[in-house]
């Protein structure tokens, strides 16, 4: 197995900077939107075969160093009998947004059969890729699932998520102590299953201010990361437009903290020590631009992480739809010949 992410996990020397993609098997790609015009998003998650053909596109068109089961963040909800839809566009959709305690007290245990197929597209996908790389479980953290139940759906400023949270202390601490159970019981099962890393997105986290994220958000994901420290897995911290939160962030634990564009590798790196390792940091959109302009950004960004043990490349958000997948070669091809002189 190519264990050169593993390795940057333990933040151990390797001899380029592994490298995957956040939604490299998605819609850029023609061969994944041949396999979505015959099955719809859900049932491709849901079909262990097809989850495992789709994961497998990019490893074996781009020699990425990881795959990614295929799923989406909403999905650990079906567990406690939350009913969601995902858009391609809008993203997830959860028909009755959570509003009162009874609600919440109406979720349903933690149900591992009815996510059975995320072990099974992990298992899957092992299988697929011969185990050649290590697939990465994920699941949405804490914060970033209770913002589309109680908004339901995609925000742009969370004002029912942050209005709810400043002003009913309870709902808030009985909503996130129940997904702190979900989300580390679906990562539990994924560890189970084989996935030998293991990322927490909080995507949204970032729209929260120092003090909010550390009363509001921090413990619960701190609870979260202290049970799957137990499996003995890495887990990779993730959040987008985190630069004033990666301290706390830091302390809510995490092996490898996840960062958008919008700070520099190298003081990233200042902020949180030797002692954690980096994913990211490439703008998103630098990958609709000329080769000569990618692989120009790629260098910028690991002539900044100058080798340091523990970055692994990535962009700073999920690949736009209308990446041009040469340009994904030419980045990947870059990074995996790219030596610190
Ligand atoms: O983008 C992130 O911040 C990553 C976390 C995240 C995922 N899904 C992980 C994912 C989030 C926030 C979502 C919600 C979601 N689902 C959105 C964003 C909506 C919003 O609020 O802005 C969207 C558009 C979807 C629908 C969706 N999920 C599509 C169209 C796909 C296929 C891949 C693609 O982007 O074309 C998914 C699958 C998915 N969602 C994966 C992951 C990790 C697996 C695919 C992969 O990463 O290769």
């Amino acid at each position: 197995m190519n264990e050169r992410i593993l390795k940057a996990c333990r933040l151990e020397r390797t001899d380029y900077a592994p490298i995957w993609l956040m939604r490299q098997a998605g819609r850029y790609l023609p061969e994944y939107r041949e396999i979505r015009r015959k099955h719809d998003l859900l049932t491709i998650c849901k079909t262990p075969e097809l989850a495992a053909k789709v994961a497998a596109i990019p490893v074996e068109k781009f020699q990425m160093d990881a795959a990614i089961v295929f799923a989406d963040i909403i999905l650990p909800l079906e567990a406690i009998g939350v009913s969601v839809r995902v858009d391609d566009n809008m993203g997830p959709v959860i028909e009755s947004p959570v509003k009162t305690n009874e609600q919440i007290e109406s979720f349903s245990e933690f149900d591992p059969q009815t996510v059975s197929f995320v072990y099974e597209a992990i298992r899957h996908t092992r299988r697929a890729l011969n185990e050649s790389v290590p697939v990465i479980g994920f699941s949405g953290a804490p914060f970033t699932l209770a913002s589309y139940m109680i908004e339901g759906g995609s925000s742009k400023n969370f004002a029912r998520t942050k209005t709810t949270m400043y002003g009913d202390g309870g709902f808030w601490k009985a909503l996130m102590l129940k997904l702190v159970h979900v989300v580390s019981e679906y990562l539990a099962l994924q560890v189970k299953a084989g996935a030998k890393i293991l990322q927490l997105f909080d995507s949204w986290a970032g729209c929260l201010s120092p003090t909010d994220y550390e009363r509001y958000v921090m413990p619960y994901s701190r609870a979260v990361i202290r049970q799957v420290n137990r499996l003995g897995i890495p887990l990779i911290h993730f959040g987008t437009d985190t630069a004033s939160l990666l301290t706390l962030m830091k302390e809510a634990g995490g092996d490898i903290m996840g960062v958008d564009w919008r700070i520099d590798i190298d003081n990233a790196w200042k902020i949180l020590g030797p002692n954690h390792g980096i994913q990211g940091n490439l703008d998103p959109a630098v990958m609709l631009t000329k080769d000569k302009i990618v692989v120009k950004y790629a260098k910028q960004i690991l002539d900044k992480a100058n080798g340091q043990p523990g970055h692994i490349f990535n962009l700073g958000h999920g690949v736009l739809p209308q990446t041009p997948p040469e340009n994904v070669k030419i980045l990947v091809d870059f990074v995996h010949s790219y030596r610190v002189n």
